[in-house]
Order: C-alpha cells, then structure tokens, then sequence
C-alpha cells in the first residue's frame, strides 16, 4: 500500500506510478460517495500567494465537503509577507495551526522549502513556471474516466510549454504510461531542456509538432495560456500573444473522440464556440479538481 500519510506533495518527480493510482482509485471513490468524511476533523491551512480561483476554491470545497475545516489567505498583502515576513517564518507559524497546508507561490521551489521546514505535509498548489502537481492528478483521473487508461494514448500539448507549469508536471506523470507526445509551441516557449532531458531518460516518444500535422492521431489535446505573468520582457510577450488558438475550424483538425483540456483560465486560445462541442472537457476536467484534492488531503492526513 503506497504511503502518503504526513508526507508533502511538491513535485511528480517525487511520485511513483502506483501511488498515482492509489490516489484516482481514491478519488473515484470519493466522487461515486463510496468514500465520505475523509477530512472529519482536519484542519486546513490554504496559502496562497498568487492568484487563483480553481485551485484554491476546490480545494476549499474538498475540504468543506469532507468534514474538515479550512481557513487562510488568498492574497498575501492580508498577511504578514507584506511587513516583511520571510516565507519559512510564515510556515512555522502556521504549521502550528493545522494538519497540512495548500501552498501557492510565485517562487519557482518555495513549495520545497515549506516542505522542508513544515512538521505539517504541504501540498504545493504551483509554484512558478515549475510544478502544479494537483492539476496533474486532476488531468490524469479526468483522462481515466475518458479513456479507461493511458497507454496507447496519444496527447498534444500546446501553447506555454515553456513556463506552462501545468504542461511541466503532467508531462513528468506521464513518463509512467506507454504515451506518445506532441509539443505544439511557438519556439521560443518549447518545452525546457531539462524535461526534454527527463523524457529522453524515460525514453518517452515525444516530438514537436502543428494541430495541423498530428491532430488525426491525438486521443486528448491539451492547451494552455500563456503565461503572461512570468515573460521577463513584454515585447516577447507580444511577439506571440494571439499566435495560437483552438476554434471551430481548428476542431476539423481533430478526430471525432479527441477530448480537448485546459488548466483553465483561458485568455483567447480556446474561443468560446468550442465551448459547446461535445470534446470540449475542460470545465468537467477542472471540476474533477474537488475528489481528487479531496483524496489527496485525506491520504496526507492519514484519513484515508
Ligand atoms: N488551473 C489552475 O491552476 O487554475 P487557477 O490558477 O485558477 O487556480
């Protein structure tokens, strides 16, 4: 049996393959409500120190739906960071107040450094351009339920693939199955050598493709914003800001059964006609964040 209990989730790197499946078996059975109440009596510190309206707000209702209790801060200048409070002193503090804490932070490690000082686990909820491993678990049980496995799967990633941290650990989780993968970029935001190291040593199938080229072979397309937040100088931003999108003519691209997904929130790449195309999963996709932040909480907090 995989062991998650006190442990902090901050990278897929960290993650084998049967805990992965310990946890979409879990988060399954929270979703049928086999499994109710996994965090009666915990406490949940939430941290976030970047924007966000999914993460944190699922993760708030996986905990509000489960038992437990949540509380926290959404924007950092309503805490003590804004006197000046270094990020290991925050955690200290609050580690005194729960059972585990959701943290997000525009410093690409500082989910690790938390981990490393916290007595409580603490569950990274992204960091910079880096890791975002609850979205991952969120895309892979979303993928299950389509698809009843991955392997064999075919999977386009487009758009931010360079500071995309969404694309980062989805494409590490998938180092486990038998994939083959399409990067689909501008290129100056291709995937970061460092994962097309990591993917090689996988020995992963993955080339740089157009939506055009291999879009009859993809079971699931993937497709990101760009990450305008975290571009150093705004006239690169500009240089491909509008230079890819999804719409309906774009969809005649696709095969009848090619699911398209997004971590959500879009800008203009995915236009809102596709909205209602029956492939189009990505609101599905981000609901599935609430059982599975769920069973991840009640596994690190030894509930499950
Ligand atoms: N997908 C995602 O992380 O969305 P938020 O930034 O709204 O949390």
């Amino acid at each position: 049996m995989p062991k998650f209990k006190g442990r902090s989730i901050v990278s897929l790197k960290d993650m084998e393959k049967k805990e992965i499946l310990h946890l979409m078996k879990k988060a399954g059975e929270i979703k049928s409500g086999k499994l109710k109440d996994v965090l009666k009596g915990k406490v949940i510190a939430s941290l976030f120190f970047e924007p966000s309206t999914r993460t944190r707000l699922s993760f708030e209702s996986a905990v509000l739906g489960q038992g437990g209790s949540v509380f926290g801060f959404a924007d950092p200048g309503a805490s003590s960071a804004k006197k000046g409070e270094s990020l290991s002193d925050t955690i200290k503090n609050v580690m005194g107040y729960c059972d585990a804490i959701v943290m997000r932070h525009f410093i690409e490690g500082a989910a690790r450094r938390a981990a490393e000082i916290s007595t409580v686990p603490v569950v990274n909820g992204g960091d910079g351009a880096n890791q975002h491993p609850t979205q991952t678990f969120l895309d892979l049980f979303t993928m299950f339920e389509k698809k009843g496995s991955l392997d064999g799967k075919v999977i386009g990633m487009m758009g931010d693939l360079k500071y995309g941290r969404t694309i980062h650990s989805l494409a590490m989780a998938l180092t486990h199955f038998d994939v083959k993968l399409h990067f689909i970029s501008p290129k100056q935001l291709s995937v970061p050598e460092h994962y097309i190291e990591y993917l090689k040593e996988k020995k992963i199938d993955f080339q740089e493709s157009s939506v055009e080229t291999c879009g009859k072979e993809l079971d699931f397309l993937y497709c990101t914003r760009l990450q305008k937040e975290r571009f150093f100088d705004p006239m690169e931003y500009e240089k491909v800001a509008g230079s890819y999108r999804i719409d309906k003519e774009a969809l005649e691209y696709l095969k009848a059964d090619t699911y398209i997904m997004h971590p959500l929130p879009r800008v203009d790449e995915i236009t809102v006609e596709v909205d209602d195309d029956p492939r189009a999963l990505y609101f599905e996709q981000a609901h599935n964040g609430v059982p599975t932040r769920a069973a991840l909480l009640g596994l690190v907090t030894g509930r499950i």
